[in-house]
């Protein structure tokens, strides 16, 4: 049984009842296309049975890979851009301690990330802590010849050689690339380093549940069993439920598809815990790079409240009425922290002395539904138990599918990405490149 709950009831009352009925067909056509692979960009559907097709001996060889790295370890750097980083991003970073760089003991390796931009600070400020850390590298590339990754890559090659010597490195880094096309397969294969092979048939931003993900959740001590056993659940529930009724991407899917027809062309996606920020990240690239297209698509923004309420707030609750938001409820968190008794309640916060900080989170998401709602902003909701290894896996592909959806709803390819190639032509022209 799946534990991840979807609520459109707030959604529905902006939607006209007549629109869904006229297009439950349309969806549960979609629904059809995807899983009998009939649909645009079928040669892209490798992620539909990714879960259930990670063989036990690739899982072992990921876990004896991510031991033997994190062995040689105080940092372990992954490079990659895009689909290529974004979705371990989104898993480690909800997972680890927020504050783990800073706690004296460290039983696994700190993962950080390079080659998603071309800032030359950012990249001598990583120089600056690899010179006083052992560390390794898990280069990604699909294609094997993205501009960014490749001169991040080539860099801490150089400083890796020079530090630990041309054949040590080979047991410090590992490429995780296409088979046999591109300039990092090639590369890789001539400097002896390990490989991991990137499906044909899975696009980078669903790609997370492949090595491209799994290799470096793994080396941040995360459980991919479990990663991957939430999304095997997910999956056996949505193939098992080809009525829209039951169905929970469909519903989340078509909502988001006739509040977009209605004039809502921007989804906020909003999470009340701070540690799910590139879960957003990750949210925003998967559906931007599917949705957008052909003149179409729900522009996919992001938002931690309560931080944002007091940026962006304003604007949600009175600005231009374009937006929907869907928000990311957890029942539990692990912690408890209770708010002090102070005998002066200088603060007057003593009536919250019986409650705790998460149920005050709580409230105020109870609090800004209802002024969002009277604010006309539709509201969906995506509630998970807890933020854990398989309620993750669960939203991975429970977002993957409904994305698919999304864009055959839209009537779009949501596997291709045409547009990214317009500022690479530009900049390479730019650049001088042959
Ligand atoms: O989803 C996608 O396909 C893209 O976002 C890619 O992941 C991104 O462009 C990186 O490409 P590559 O892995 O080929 O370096």
């Amino acid at each position: 049984m799946i534990t991840t709950k979807l609520s459109v009831k707030d959604a529905q009352s902006f939607i006209p009842l007549s629109a869904i009925q006229n297009e439950t067909s349309n969806v549960e056509k979609a629904y059809c296309d995807l899983i009998t692979k009939t649909g645009k960009g079928n040669g892209f559907l490798g992620w539909l049975n990714l879960p259930e097709e990670i063989t036990p001996s690739l899982l072992a060889e990921l876990q004896r890979t991510a031991e033997a790295l994190a062995a040689r370890s105080e940092v372990i750097v992954v490079v990659g851009i895009g689909g290529s980083y974004l979705g371990a991003r989104a898993v480690i970073e909800a997972l680890q301690h927020p504050f783990k760089s800073l706690l004296p003991y460290q039983k696994t390796p700190l993962v950080l990330f390079s080659g998603s931009s071309m800032g030359e600070d950012y990249h001598k400020a990583l120089m600056d802590v690899l010179d006083i850390k052992d560390y390794t590298v898990i280069v990604i590339s699909k294609s094997g010849t993205t501009t960014e990754p490749a001169i991040a890559f080539r860099i801490l090659k150089e400083h890796c050689e020079k530090k630990y010597g041309k054949t040590a490195v080979q047991k410090r880094i590992v490429a995780i690339t296409d088979k046999n096309r591109g300039a990092l397969i090639k590369l890789s294969t001539e400097e002896n380093y390990q490989t991991f092979v990137i499906p044909d048939d899975v696009g980078g931003r669903y790609s997370v549940l492949t090595p491209v993900g799994l290799l470096p959740i793994a080396c941040a001590g995360f459980n991919i069993e479990r990663l991957l056993a939430g999304a095997k659940k997910m999956r056996n529930n949505l193939l098992q439920n080809p009525n829209f009724s039951e169905n929970i991407a469909m519903q989340y899917a078509l909502s988001r598809y006739l509040l977009y027809k209605g004039g809502k062309k921007i989804e906020l996606v909003v999470a009340y815990e701070p540690q799910l920020f590139f879960f957003i990240e990750w949210f925003k690239q998967l559906f931007g790079e599917s949705d957008g297209k052909e003149g179409k698509g729900i522009f996919p923004a992001g938002a931690i409240f309560s931080t944002d309420l007091h940026s962006l707030g304003q604007y949600i609750q009175e600005g231009e009425r374009h937006l929907f938001e869907t928000v990311f409820s957890v029942e539990k968190v692990a912690a408890r922290l209770p708010i002090p008794f102070d005998n002066n309640d200088l603060d007057g916060l003593n009536y919250l002395q019986q409650k705790t900080i998460h149920k005050i989170n709580l409230t105020a998401e109870e609090g800004t539904r209802l002024a969002h709602l009277s604010g006309e902003v539709p509201n969906m909701r995506i509630t998970i138990p807890e933020i854990s290894e398989e309620s993750l896996g669960e939203l991975i592909y429970f977002f993957e599918f409904s994305c698919a959806l999304s864009g055959y709803l839209l009537d779009v390819n949501p596997f291709d990405q045409p547009g990214v190639e317009g500022y690479k032509l530009n900049m390479f022209r730019l650049l001088g490149k042959k």
